[in-house]
C-alpha cells in the first residue's frame, strides 16, 4: 500500500483538472506561441495568455503582462533579485531578507555578495516572525530590495507582508516577496498587499513541476537573465512550456475557486492533528507561530525522538523531518536553528504538510502511530529513562513553561 501523502509543502499531486486541461498541448495542440502566422501557433498563445489571466487572477494582478512566466519558483526567485541587481549601473547597492527564506533567496543574496552587493538580515523573533523594527533600522540610501516570504515553508509561520510593503514603500524600496507556500491556502493580492514582485510555483499547487512565474508590478524594470528570442517582453527567453503553463494557470484557477472552502478544511484537519498530538504525547514542541501559521502546517519536536527513526517507524505516512540528509552528515534544519531551536530537538522534529487528499480518518491514523512509536522509540533512549529519573537534560526536552521572548 502506498503511504498517505503528508508532504504538501514538498510537492503536491496534480489536480487531475489540471492534466486534463495540458493534455491536449501534450498532444495536438503543439504549437509554438511566437509562430502567429498559423492557427497552431495562435491557439497556443491564446492558451498562454488565458494561462496568464488565470495567475494574475489569483494574485490579484490588475495586468496580466505583469506576470512573467519561468521554470519555478527558484529561477522567479533568482530572476527578482539579480534581476534588481544588475540593473545597477551606478555601483552597488543593498539587499535585506532574513535567515529563514528558502534557498532559492538565501544563496542568491550570498552569490550577490560575492559581485560586491551588500546583505543584511533582520531579526526573526523565536516564531520565525520578522521584527518590523530591526527591519526599519536597516534600511540604508542604497537599499534596493527587501525580500520577505509570505509564508514558511518549514514552519509555517506567516509574515505581515503588508506592513513590510509600507516600510519597503515608504523608504523607496522594492519589496519582494516569495509566496510558493501561501498560494492557495490564504488570500494573497499583490495590490492590497503592496507587493511588487512575487514568486509562483505551479508544483506547490496541484500543478505541474518546473514551471512557475514571476509578477513584476508594472513600471519596475529588471535585468532578464536568459537572452535570446525576447520573449516574455525580452524578460526571459525561451521557448514557452505550454502545456506547464496551461498546467499553471488552471491549478491557478483552481486554487482561487477552492481557497475559502479548502483552507477551511485543512484547517480543521490541521487542529485535529494538533489538539491530538499535544493531548496524547508529551514533551512535544510546536516550532513556528501558534497562530500565525499556514493552515496545511504543523512542525513538532518530539524530545528523546530522533525525527528520522520516528518518521522511518512511521512510515505509512509521508512525512519530513527536521534534519536534511545532506552528503554523508544528517544537518539539522537551517531554519529551526535560526529560530533558536537547540539541535537535539531539531533533530527531532517532525514536518506535518496537510493537503487535498487528506482526511481526518488519516489524520486519526497517523495520531495513532504517532503515539505508540514515540512511546515505543522513547523506551528505548537511555536519556528518555535519565529524564524520567530526574536528571536535568537542557536541550533535550521543551518544558511548557520555557519562554518566548515576547
Ligand atoms: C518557499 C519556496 N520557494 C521556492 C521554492 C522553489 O520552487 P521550485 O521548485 O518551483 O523551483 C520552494 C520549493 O521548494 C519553496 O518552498
Amino acid at each position: 500500500m502506498k503511504p498517505i501523502y503528508m508532504d504538501h509543502h514538498a510537492t503536491t499531486p496534480m489536480d487531475p483538472e489540471v492534466l486534463d486541461a495540458m493534455m491536449p498541448f501534450l498532444t495536438s495542440d503543439f504549437g509554438n506561441p511566437s509562430s502567429s502566422t498559423h492557427i497552431y501557433g495562435r491557439q497556443a498563445r491564446v492558451a498562454v495568455e488565458n494561462a496568464r489571466e488565470q495567475i494574475a487572477a489569483l494574485i490579484g494582478a490588475e495586468r496580466s503582462d505583469e506576470i512573467i512566466l519561468t521554470s519555478g519558483a527558484t529561477e522567479s526567485d533568482n530572476l527578482a533579485l539579480k534581476g534588481l541587481a544588475f540593473r545597477q549601473t551606478a555601483g552597488k547597492g543593498h539587499f535585506i531578507t532574513i535567515a529563514t527564506e528558502h534557498k532559492a533567496i538565501l544563496d542568491t543574496a550570498e552569490f550577490l555578495k560575492k559581485q560586491g552587493f551588500e546583505v543584511t538580515y533582520a531579526r526573526i523573533d523565536s516564531y520565525g516572525v520578522v521584527d518590523l523594527d530591526d527591519l526599519r533600522q536597516q534600511i540604508r540610501k542604497d537599499t534596493l530590495l527587501i525580500t520577505i516570504q509570505a509564508a514558511n515553508s518549514e514552519i509555517g509561520t506567516l509574515q505581515p507582508i503588508a506592513d513590510i510593503a509600507r516600510i519597503a514603500h515608504e523608504n523607496g524600496i522594492v519589496f519582494h516577496s516569495d509566496a510558493v507556500q501561501a498560494l492557495g491556502r490564504m488570500a494573497v493580492d499583490v495590490v492590497k498587499d503592496g507587493i511588487d514582485l512575487l514568486s509562483i510555483s505551479a508544483h506547490k499547487i496541484y500543478g505541474p513541476k518546473g514551471v512557475g512565474a514571476l509578477y513584476v508590478k508594472k513600471g519596475i524594470r529588471l535585468q532578464p537573465l536568459l537572452h535570446g528570442g525576447g520573449h516574455e517582453h525580452g524578460m526571459r527567453s525561451g521557448t514557452l512550456n505550454v502545456p506547464g503553463i496551461v498546467g499553471l494557470g488552471k491549478a491557478a484557477e483552481i486554487a482561487g475557486r477552492d481557497l475559502a472552502t479548502e483552507s477551511q478544511r485543512q484547517l480543521q484537519l490541521r487542529e485535529r492533528l494538533r489538539h491530538g498530538i499535544e493531548s496524547r504525547i508529551e514533551l512535544v514542541r510546536l516550532n513556528g507561530h501558534p497562530q500565525q501559521r499556514l493552515v496545511n502546517n504543523l512542525n513538532y519536536s518530539f524530545s528523546f525522538v530522533e525525527g528520522e527513526s520516528l518518521m522511518l517507524a512511521c512510515r505509512d505516512v509521508a512525512l519530513s523531518s527536521g534534519s536534511a540528509c545532506t552528503s554523508a552528515s544528517l544537518q539539522s534544519s537551517y531554519v529551526l536553528r535560526a529560530i533558536g531551536v537547540a539541535e537535539t530537538l531539531a533533530h527531532s522534529s517532525i514536518r506535518f504538510g496537510l493537503g487535498k487528499s487528506n482526511t481526518a480518518a488519516e489524520v486519526d491514523h497517523l495520531l495513532d502511530l504517532l503515539q505508540k512509536q514515540v512511546k515505543r522509540l522513547r523506551e528505548m533512549s537511555p536519556l528518555y529513562d535519565m529524564a524520567q529519573e530526574g536528571v536535568d537534560l537542557e536541550n533535550y526536552a521543551w518544558s511548557p513553561h520555557d519562554h518566548h521572548n515576547h
